[in-house]
């Protein structure tokens, strides 16, 4: 059966009180809607759309990168509510059998318990994902036929009326459907906005698929705390807290090394080997890749980096984009920015910090050094204080170090310039021009050397 998904999230997301649309809110550094994309897009692949309308502009914009699963996007320009979100979202969706409509805010949706849903859903013509909590609080609340058990409807929290549907039971509607879209989408037509909210909700559906006989299934999903809607900045809190543990005792489980594990933060696309060993409080996030065998001291703050097998990362180093080789050491206190590439063995010690510049095999820079848009041969020695001056004001120049070229303390090249391999820099210079391989090369003020005068 041709099935496929529709993320509803066109909300405004009001009760977050903040600039950022719903769907932007970031959790352990990925928006929101990029975390339910990415536990839907293994079942349902191109057929996964969003209905975005608060804010569309931007999220086009995140989710345009690739970094994130890609989304088809439906543009809701006024909000109407997700009855109406779901409508006029049918015009793309008419080629498909079944369809799984989810609240873009369920962050901690998992891709096991939408699979979970599936299939307990197999047999009906629209079902419903529900839990059960002590206080059924503003969600919306299942009413089940007291002798059947059937689910009769859903009735928002501000639509429920005690002395019709009896006390809530706690049973709450989390936001996500699966729907026979032949006999569903015709009951599209007969939903009214004559609610308290005034507002088109899906949840009506229930009931007037109920009225037409279609056979409808409430599959209770226990009381997991994942399931809920993230609403506003607590919940949000709640939400981060809750993936974070989740994340990190399953690389604890899968044989990764963890000190502190109550302090790390560890992002939802962050992969990482088992052997390799972790402390915190530190926050790996992104893209990031740590091998088998690499150690990661406590306080740093690692995004987008791959860390190959035996670097040892000191604490307080701080990396982004970057590529740390096989057998590295690095920090305490380094900053390895954009297109930073160490290779094999090569050291970065404190205080160093290093942009679009690879280091070689074995290189050394120990210690208060800036290196941009430079090459660095293996085994060279950048000393203590080396600065490449890699940017007139208006461009950005190449600096290139050749294979055991020795650079001393203090030294400033000033890019475009190349020191030759084998050669040296005499501390303290300011080098202009290029230096041959095996060249020695000294610019500073000769010293001067008297006895005063008493
Ligand atoms: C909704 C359900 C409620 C359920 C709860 C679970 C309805 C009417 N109510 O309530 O039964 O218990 O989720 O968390 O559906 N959206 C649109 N377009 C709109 C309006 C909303 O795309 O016009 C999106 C929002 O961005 C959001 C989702 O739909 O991601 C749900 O909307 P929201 O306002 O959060 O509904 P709740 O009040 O939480
Ligand atoms: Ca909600």
């Amino acid at each position: 059966m041709k099935t496929g998904a529709l993320i509803l999230a066109a909300g405004k997301g009001t009760r977050m009180v903040s600039p950022l649309p719903k769907a932007l809110q970031p959790l352990l550094g990925v928006p929101m809607l990029a975390h339910v994309a990415a536990a839907l897009k293994p079942l349902f692949a191109d057929e996964l759309h969003a209905v975005i309308g608060h804010g569309a502009e931007s999220i086009e914009a995140a989710f345009a990168g690739g970094q994130y699963p890609s989304i088809r996007f439906v543009h809701q320009t006024e909000q109407l509510g997700t009855g109406h979100a779901l409508k006029i979202s049918l015009p793309v969706l008419e080629h498909l059998e079944r369809l799984v409509v989810i609240n873009g805010d369920m962050p901690l949706i998992s891709t096991a318990m939408m699979q979970h849903i599936l299939d307990a859903s197999a047999d009906a013509d629209m079902s419903l994902a529900t839990i059960t909590l002590s206080d059924a609080g503003a969600y919306g609340r299942v009413v089940r036929d007291p002798h059947t058990g059937n689910c009769l409807a859903v009735v928002e929290a501000k639509d429920y009326d005690a002395s019709r549907y009896g006390p809530a039971t706690g049973e709450i509607n989390i936001g996500l459907y699966v729907l026979n879209l032949a006999v569903v989408a015709p009951l599209l037509s007969q939903l009214t906005n004559s609610n308290k909210s005034g507002e088109y909700y899906i949840t009506d559906l229930i009931h007037l698929a109920n009225s037409a006989q279609l056979r409808v299934t409430a599959i209770a999903c226990g009381s997991d705390p994942a399931l809920l809607g993230v609403n506003n900045p607590e919940e949000l809190v709640r939400s981060e807290s809750l993936l974070r543990e989740n994340i990190v005792l399953a690389h604890l489980r899968n044989g990764v090394t963890l000190h502190q594990p109550e302090q790390l933060v560890v992002g939802p696309f962050v992969t990482i080997e088992s052997g390799a060993v972790l402390a915190g409080p530190s926050h790996i996030l992104g893209h990031t890749h740590i091998c088998c065998g690499a150690n990661i001291g406590p306080f740093c703050h690692i995004t987008d980096t791959r860390i190959e097998s035996g670097a040892v990362v000191q604490p307080y180093s701080h990396f982004l984009s970057a590529h740390v080789g096989p057998a590295c050491t690095v920090g305490p206190f380094s900053r390895l920015r954009p297109g930073a590439v160490l290779d094999e063995a090569a050291h970065v010690g404190n205080f160093v910090e290093l942009k679009q510049t690879r280091l070689g095999r074995g290189a050394k820079a120990n210690h208060l050094t800036y290196l941009g848009d430079t090459e660095v041969g293996p085994a060279a020695n950048i000393g203590a204080g080396t600065i490449t001056c890699n940017y007139d004001g208006i461009h950005k120049h190449r600096t290139v170090i050749g294979e055991k070229a020795f650079i001393g303390s203090n030294a400033s090249l000033v890019a475009p310039v190349s020191i030759g391999a084998g050669s040296i820099v005499g501390a303290g210079s300011v080098i202009t021009a290029d230096v041959p391989d095996n060249g020695l090369a000294i610019a500073r003020g000769r010293q001067y050397t008297t006895v005063k005068r008493s």
